[in-house]
């Protein structure tokens, strides 16, 4: 199945809590459980929040009592309140929402706009799948025959409606016939990488190693390292890109080393309203999920340390070889070139 889906007026995801252990798909039928599914983490990844949150509009549209469409359309927006602050950072929350929202804007008649909400919240779904195919073709075409690839938290399918951004273009590679080997950064806190990348790639039969995220810097200044992808949750206008916590320090030590590095976004996450990295808002997520992991049996920390718990950094634009896109590739000045790819004019 996808990791997100509309199936019998509900909205299925693949719950990414409890993989790699187990299998387990969530049927969610308000738009309340899928801000809780997004708060908590059962989907995740940009593109993923994106499309969940689209279907959650359109469980509020169908689940409506209200009487006229002046009922309705306040019914959507509380709903639409209520599923943008589940997470902050990534963009694509907002944006599809905002997609939604627009389209039912020209609808007058209440079961039509219910159908419309529907129906745009599946072609953005569609469109994450399609653009993850094209963009996969167009990144795998940097990727040395023989690559080792440094890769951190989640970009497969897992993290997208299907197929995954970074992680998608290491696919496309390796079907393309290209010997790639792809080193996954375990991700701390919440080990993405570990239990969800490492689960994708066993699956695909893409050769790869797990490594501590602290041994990064050691594969990249030996030489073991030719090329760093990674997604992103938002793309400033100059260029900065907000990703997973570790991002940055891997981008910085790539720069040093001379080992290109290239976020891979679908243009829905490149946000020219967003001046520059130090506009994005920052999720803060809670203490527990660092203290409260068991190592042999025992609490890895005292009770009652203080924690702080930044779920994204900021990459400044200088230490990016290039942003891959479904559109075509931006290289610096950023200013210019994501202006191009997102008018569609590169
Ligand atoms: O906190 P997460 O797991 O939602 O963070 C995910 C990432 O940082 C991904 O790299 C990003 O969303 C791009 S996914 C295609």
């Amino acid at each position: 199945m996808r990791t997100v889906e509309w199936s019998k007026d509900k909205v299925c995801l693949i719950d990414q809590r409890v993989l790699p252990a187990e299998f387990r798909v969530l049927r969610l039928e308000t738009p309340e459980e899928v801000a809780q599914a997004i708060r908590g983490m059962a989907v995740r990844g940009a593109p993923a929040i994106g499309a969940a949150a689209a279907f959650g509009l359109a469980l509020a549209a169908r689940r409506s009592r209200a009487a006229d469409r002046a009922g309705l359309w306040r019914d959507l927006e509380e709903a639409a309140a209520i599923l943008r602050a589940a997470r902050p950072t990534a963009v694509n929350l907002a944006w599809a929402l905002e997609r939604v929202l627009r389209r039912c804007a020209a609808e007058s008649d209440p079961d039509a706009l219910r159908a419309v909400a529907l129906a745009e919240a599946q072609a953005i779904a569609d469109e994450d799948v399609e653009v993850n195919r094209r963009l996969g073709e167009i990144g795998a075409a940097i990727v040395p025959d023989g690559a080792t690839i440094l890769h951190h938290c989640n970009t497969g399918a897992l993290a997208t409606v299907d197929y995954g951004t970074a992680l998608g273009v290491i696919r496309t590679a390796h079907e393309q016939g290209k010997r790639v080997h792809v080193l996954v950064d375990e991700t701390r806190p919440l080990l993405q990488g570990a239990r969800l990348t490492a689960w994708e790639l066993q699956q695909l039969g893409i050769p790869f190693t797990l490594i501590a995220d602290n041994a990064a810097g050691h594969f990249l200044r030996t030489g073991q390292v030719d090329l760093v992808l990674v997604g992103a949750d938002r793309v400033a206008a100059n260029g900065d890109v907000a990703n997973k916590i570790g991002t940055y320090k891997l981008a910085v030590v790539a720069k040093e080393n001379g080992v290109p590095f290239y976020p891979c976004v679908p243009t829905s996450t490149i946000d020219l309203s967003t001046p520059t990295g130090d506009d994005i808002p920052i999720e803060e997520r809670p203490p527990e999920e660092v203290t409260d992991l068991v190592f042999r049996g025992m609490p890895v920390a005292p009770p009652g340390v203080r924690v702080a718990n930044p779920a994204f950094d900021v990459t400044p634009h200088r230490y990016i070889t290039g942003i891959i896109t479904e559109k075509g590739i931006a290289y610096p000045p950023f200013r210019m070139s994501l202006r191009r790819i997102v008018e569609g004019r590169l």
